[in-house]
């Protein structure tokens, strides 16, 4: 596959671990510069040093999305940073739990990084997108698509995935 991605920089939230991961790893191997990003300094570090052992382009940012301070920093790092052609707004998180056992707060808590810190980067990265002329915020179905169907589990996470 020839996504002609060289030259592009291309930012995975959550690509420390899992779905993350493998996008950026073939966004890499598609010739992109790749931010990888996580909460945790190790499992960054690794999934970069994995990278560029292939010959890929690969840095690294900690953060916890989920903090809209932390969410401001991260964005305004990569601005700054030469700026973002591709977004992939990946980061998540889910609980097994049902209605029984969630609490209003669990609720806020999953918002916060499935939901809010998905629209936190978007409206950051998409003014640079739009006077560069080019960009590309895919809408990973993984991540945001799968909650149409409510149901007895998980209806915190649910609710924050309907589209
Ligand atoms: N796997 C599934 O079956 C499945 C199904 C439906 C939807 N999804 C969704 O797909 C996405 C990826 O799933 P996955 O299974 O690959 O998840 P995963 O292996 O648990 O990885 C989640 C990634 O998101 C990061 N993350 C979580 N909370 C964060 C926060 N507050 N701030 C910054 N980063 C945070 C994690 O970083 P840390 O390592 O620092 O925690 C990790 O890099 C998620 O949005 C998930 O909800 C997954």
């Amino acid at each position: 596959m020839d996504l002609q991605l060289d030259g592009k920089r291309a930012v995975v939230t959550g690509s420390s671990a899992g779905i993350g991961e493998a996008i950026a790893r073939r966004l890499a191997a598609e010739g992109a510069a790749v931010t990888v990003h996580g909460r945790r300094a190790n499992t960054v570090g690794a999934v970069v040093e994995a990278i560029r052992s292939l010959g890929g382009r690969a840095s690294g940012v900690v953060a916890d999305l989920a903090d809209p301070q932390d969410c401001a920093r991260f964005i305004s790092g990569a601005l700054t940073d030469g700026g973002v052609d591709i977004l992939v707004n990946n980061a998540g998180a889910f609980a097994n739990r049902g209605w029984d056992d969630v609490t209003p707060q669990d609720w806020l808590d999953l918002y916060a990084i499935n939901v809010a810190a998905a629209v936190r980067c978007i409206q950051g990265f998409l003014p640079r997108m739009r006077s560069a002329g080019w960009g590309r915020q895919p809408v990973p179905y993984h991540a945001r698509l799968c909650g149409h169907q409510g149901g007895g589990a998980q209806p915190d996470r649910v609710a924050g995935q309907a589209p």
